[in-house]
C-alpha cells in the first residue's frame, strides 16, 4: 500500500524522478480501462483510472506514442479535479463529412473520426469544498476523446446537469492543468522558447534532452517582451520526429475563453506537461459551466507531408458561425509597409514631440483651453520621413493598380507614433485621426477608382483596453470609407497591467476584435496576438495573424526557418509572413542594414509553400522594377485554393508543394471593389486573368462564364543548402498540354551572406509539358523555386 502511494504520489507531481516508462510499468492494474480506434485501424487511445486518478495512452500500429499521461486541474477552492474520480459512463460515436472552409488550402475537408466520450464523477463526500452550498452535489467532468487517422484530439467538459443533478462545478477556477505528454523517447523536436509574450524567435532544432542546455540560444534574437517560464519550457505546435521516423506534433485547437497551452518538459521522462498562461492574478482558466476547454492535440504522422496534409486542428473546431460570408475575400496586397520596418522613412510624422498627449474627443473644438492641453499635429513640422503621406501613398497605389494587386496596407497613417513604442501608455491612438499629410477621404477614393482597397492598420501597442474603448467607432470609420481589412498589432507590454499576450482575458480581447470586425464585414489580420488554433473554420473573417517570426525580423531570420513553420505555426491557421523582398542586402537601404538569407527564387517559392488567403509583396515597387519577369509570378500566382498536393518536406531542410487555384474565389476581391460606389468595375486580377488565360489586351465582362484553363503553382524552398528535385506533373491531366514557367535560381545564386552572396541570380524558362513530364530542379543555397503551369 505504502509503494501504490508513493506511485501514485510520483504521478501527481510535475517532476517524476524515476524514468516514466518504468513508472508505468510498476502501477496497479488500471480499473475500467477504454480504448477508442482510429477509423482505419491503426491508432488507439485508452482512457483509464488507477485509484480514482485519469489517464490516457496512444498507440500506433501497436507501439506506443504517448505512454501512461496524466489528466485533470488543480483547483483553487476545492479539491482538485485530479483524484477520486468513479467511471460513471462511456458513449462511443462516429463521425464523417465532408466541408468546404469559405477559404483554406483545399476546398473538400474530410472530417472522419471515432469519438469516446467519458464521464467522471468525484462522489459526494470524496471531495472537499470551500463551496458548501454545492458539497452535497457530485461533481462531473467528460472527457471528450476524437481519434483520426492522424491523430488524437481531447478536452474536458463540465456540464451544469448530469442525469438531472447539478455538477457541484457551477464557477471554478484552475491553478494548473494536469494534461501530460509523456513521450518515448528523446525525439528530435523543432521549438521556441515558452513566453508568454511572444513567439516571435527562431526555431531550435535539437533533441528533447538538449532544450534545457540550448535554453539561451533558443532566445537569441528573438522578439520582446519576453516573458519566459521554464528553461524546458516550449510552446506549441511542437513538431517532432522519432527515431523510427514518426513525425509527432503537439497543439490544440478552438482556444477561445481560455489561456493559451505551452509545455514544460520533465526531461528525465520526456514528459512534457500543459503550462496554461496565467491572467494577472496567476489563475490559468476561469470557468463556469457549462463549459469545456480546447481540445489537446496529438498529430501522429508516417511521413512529413503528411503532417502538412493533416486538418487535424481545422476539423476540431466548430462549423462556419456566420450566416453571410460573401464578403469575405482573399486578398493579395502591396503596402507602404516595408520602408519603415527597413528604416528607409518612419511611421511617425514629426520629431517635434517627446510626449504626444492625444485628445479623448477627436475633433471637438468647443473649448480652447481643453484643446491646447493636446498636442497639435496640425502645426507640427514634418519630418521630411513620414511614409504615409499622400504623394507617397498614391505611389503605392498606382504600382500596385498597375500591377494587378487587391490591397495596399497603409501604417502610419493615424496620429500618435511619435511615442508609441515601449512606453506602456494606455491612451496610445485613437484609430482615427489620420496625420495632416494622409488624405483618408481622397485616398481612399483615388484607390477605389484603380480599383484597390485600402487596408487599416491599427497598432494597439498592446493596449487592449484602449482598442477596446476606440474599437466600434474605428469600425465604423472603416465602414464609412470602404475598408474591409484591418491589421492590427499588440507590440509590447500588454495593458490592463501584468496580463501576458495569452492569457484568457487577452486572448479573449482578440476574439472580441474579430467578432465584432464580422458584424462590420471586416476581415482582421492581427500581428502579435496568439498563435491560431484553427479557429479561422469557424471565423473565417480571421485572414491572417503573424504570431511567429516573419520578414520583419530580416537577417536575424535562419535559413530553413520557412520550411519549419508550416510544420508549426501555420497548423492552426495562415501567417501573414509577407514576402517577396527582392531587394534582401539591407544594407543597400540604410547604413545598418544587414542581408537577409535568401534569393529571389526562395521568395517566389514561399507564396506556394506558405498557405495564406492573405499574401503580400512586401518590398518597395522600386525594388521590383529591374526584375518584373520574376514579379509576374506574385502577380499569377493565387491565393486560395481547390487542391494542395505536398510532394517533398522535411522541417528546417526543405519544402516542395503543388496547388490547383479554387476558381470560385478568383476575383471576388476585385469584385467587391467595383461595388463599391467609387469603385472601378470590372476590373479582373491578375491570377484571375492568368488561370482564365485571358489576354491583357482583353477587359472581359463575363469571363467567369469562360471556361477556366486548368493550371497550377508549384514552389519550392531550401534552407542554406542547395538541393534539386525531380517533380513529376502525373497530377496533371492526362493527354493535355501545359504550358510551364519555370522559374529557378541561377547557378552562382546564393543567400548565404559571404562573398558568395548573390540573392539576385535567376533563370526563367519556358516549356511544354504534361503529365508525363519529370521536372528537375534545383535550389541555391537558401533559394527555391517556382513554377506556373497553365492548361494550353
Ligand atoms: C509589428 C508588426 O509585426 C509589424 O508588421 C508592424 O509594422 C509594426 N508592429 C508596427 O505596427
Ligand atoms: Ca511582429
Amino acid at each position: 500500500m505504502i509503494i501504490r502511494l508513493f506511485l501514485l504520489f510520483c504521478l501527481a507531481v510535475a517532476t517524476v524522478t524515476t524514468h516514466a516508462s518504468t513508472l508505468t510499468q510498476m502501477l496497479p492494474e488500471p480499473d475500467d480501462s477504454q480504448t477508442l480506434t482510429s477509423p482505419d485501424g491503426r491508432m488507439e487511445a485508452t482512457f483509464y483510472l488507477i485509484d480514482g486518478i485519469p489517464l490516457y495512452e496512444l498507440t500506433r500500429d501497436g507501439k506506443p506514442v504517448i505512454e501512461a499521461s496524466r489528466m485533470g486541474f488543480v483547483l483553487e477552492w476545492r479539491d482538485d479535479l485530479a483524484h477520486a474520480f468513479v467511471l460513471k459512463d462511456v458513449q462511443y460515436s462516429t463521425f464523417d463529412e465532408v466541408w468546404h472552409p469559405v477559404w483554406g488550402e483545399e476546398a473538400n475537408i474530410r472530417n472522419h473520426y471515432n469519438e469516446m466520450l467519458v464521464t467522471l464523477e468525484q462522489p459526494v463526500g470524496s471531495v472537499e469544498s470551500m463551496d458548501h452550498s454545492t458539497e452535497k452535489r457530485p461533481t462531473v467532468m467528460q472527457i471528450r476523446f476524437r481519434l483520426y487517422d492522424d491523430g488524437l484530439g481531447f478536452r474536458y467538459e463540465f456540464p451544469m446537469r448530469y442525469n438531472g443533478i447539478d455538477n457541484a462545478l457551477v464557477c471554478f477556477w484552475f491553478k494548473e492543468e494536469l494534461t501530460s505528454f509523456h513521450l518515448t523517447g528523446d525525439h528530435t523536436a523543432w521549438w521556441i522558447p515558452g513566453d508568454y509574450d511572444t513567439q516571435e524567435y527562431n526555431y531550435t532544432e535539437s533533441r528533447l534532452s538538449q532544450i534545457d542546455s540550448l535554453y539561451e540560444k533558443g532566445h537569441e534574437h528573438g522578439g520582446w517582451p519576453w516573458t519566459d517560464f521554464s528553461r524546458t519550457g516550449v510552446q506549441t505546435a511542437l513538431q517532432m520526429r522519432t527515431d523510427d521516423g514518426l513525425y509527432i506534433n503537439i497543439h490544440e485547437a478552438a482556444t477561445l475563453d481560455y489561456p493559451t497551452m505551452h509545455l514544460n518538459l520533465d526531461p528525465k521522462t520526456f514528459t512534457f506537461r500543459a503550462w496554461l498562461c496565467p491572467d494577472a492574478a496567476g489563475y490559468k482558466g476561469r470557468m463556469q459551466a457549462p463549459c469545456h476547454t480546447p481540445w489537446r492535440t496529438i498529430m501522429v504522422c508516417d511521413k512529413a507531408t503528411d503532417a502538412l496534409r493533416s486538418r487535424l486542428i481545422l476539423n476540431l473546431n466548430d462549423p462556419c458561425a456566420l450566416d453571410d460570408v460573401s464578403w469575405i475575400h482573399p486578398v493579395k496586397y502591396m503596402g507602404v509597409w516595408w520602408e519603415m520596418i527597413s528604416g528607409k522613412s518612419t511611421w511617425n510624422y514629426t520629431n517635434d514631440f517627446p510626449s504626444v498627449k492625444l485628445n479623448p474627443e477627436p475633433g471637438n473644438s468647443q473649448s480652447s483651453i481643453l484643446n491646447s492641453q493636446f498636442t497639435d499635429f496640425a502645426h507640427a513640422k514634418p519630418n521630411g520621413t513620414h511614409g504615409a503621406n499622400n504623394a507617397n501613398v498614391r505611389r503605392y497605389i498606382d504600382f500596385a493598380a498597375k500591377h494587378g494587386f487587391d490591397a495596399l496596407l497603409i501604417e502610419g497613417w493615424n496620429i500618435g507614433w511619435e511615442d508609441w513604442y515601449g512606453k506602456q501608455k494606455d491612451f496610445v491612438f485613437d484609430f482615427l485621426t489620420p496625420y495632416p499629410d494622409f488624405d483618408l477621404p481622397a485616398l481612399n477614393k483615388y484607390a477605389h477608382e484603380k480599383g484597390i482597397r485600402l487596408i487599416m492598420h491599427h497598432e494597439s501597442s498592446a493596449s487592449t483596453v484602449n482598442y477596446e474603448r476606440w474599437m466600434e467607432k474605428a469600425y465604423t470609420l472603416m465602414n464609412q470609407y470602404g475598408y474591409d481589412a484591418v491589421k492590427s498589432g499588440y507590440v509590447g507590454t500588454i495593458i490592463p497591467f501584468a496580463e501576458g499576450h495569452y492569457s484568457q482575458p487577452i486572448n479573449n480581447h482578440y476574439h472580441y476584435a474579430i467578432v465584432e470586425a464580422a458584424k462590420h464585414h471586416i476581415m482582421v489580420n492581427a500581428h502579435e496576438a496568439v498563435r491560431p488554433t484553427g479557429l479561422y473554420r469557424t471565423w473565417p473573417n480571421m485572414i491572417g495573424n503573424e504570431s511567429a517570426m516573419g520578414t520583419e525580423f530580416r537577417e536575424r531570420i535562419h535559413p530553413g526557418h520557412t520550411t519549419i513553420l508550416p510544420f508549426t505555426r501555420l497548423q492552426g491557421g495562415p501567417m501573414d509572413y509577407t514576402p517577396g523582398i527582392f531587394e534582401p542586402d539591407m544594407g543597400k537601404i540604410v547604413p545598418w542594414g544587414k542581408k537577409m538569407q535568401h534569393t529571389i527564387c526562395n521568395q517566389l517559392g514561399l507564396y506556394v509553400t506558405f498557405y495564406s488567403p492573405l499574401q503580400m509583396a512586401a518590398d518597395f515597387p522600386e525594388h521590383y522594377e529591374p526584375y518584373l519577369d520574376a514579379f509576374q509570378f506574385i502577380k499569377d500566382v493565387a491565393v486560395d485554393w481547390d487542391t494542395s498536393i505536398y510532394l517533398y518536406a522535411e522541417p528546417g531542410d526543405y519544402i516542395v508543394t503543388a496547388r490547383k487555384p479554387k476558381v470560385s474565389s478568383l476575383n471576388k476581391a476585385a469584385d467587391g471593389v467595383g461595388q463599391l460606389p467609387d469603385g472601378k468595375k470590372n476590373v479582373i486580377s491578375n491570377a484571375s486573368r492568368y488561370v482564365y488565360a485571358i489576354p491583357d489586351t482583353v477587359s472581359i465582362f463575363n469571363f467567369q462564364f469562360s471556361i477556366p484553363k486548368d493550371t497550377w503553382y508549384i514552389g519550392g524552398i531550401t534552407d542554406e543548402n542547395a538541393r534539386e528535385f525531380a517533380i513529376k506533373l502525373d497530377f496533371l491531366q492526362p493527354g493535355k498540354t501545359y504550358d510551364a514557367i519555370i522559374y529557378t535560381d541561377a547557378k552562382d545564386a546564393s543567400g548565404i551572406p559571404d562573398d558568395s552572396y548573390n540573392p539576385y541570380g535567376y533563370t526563367i524558362t519556358k516549356k511544354k509539358v504534361t503529365s508525363k513530364t519529370t521536372l528537375k530542379l534545383r535550389m541555391a543555397p537558401c533559394g527555391g523555386f517556382a513554377v506556373s503551369l497553365r492548361e494550353r
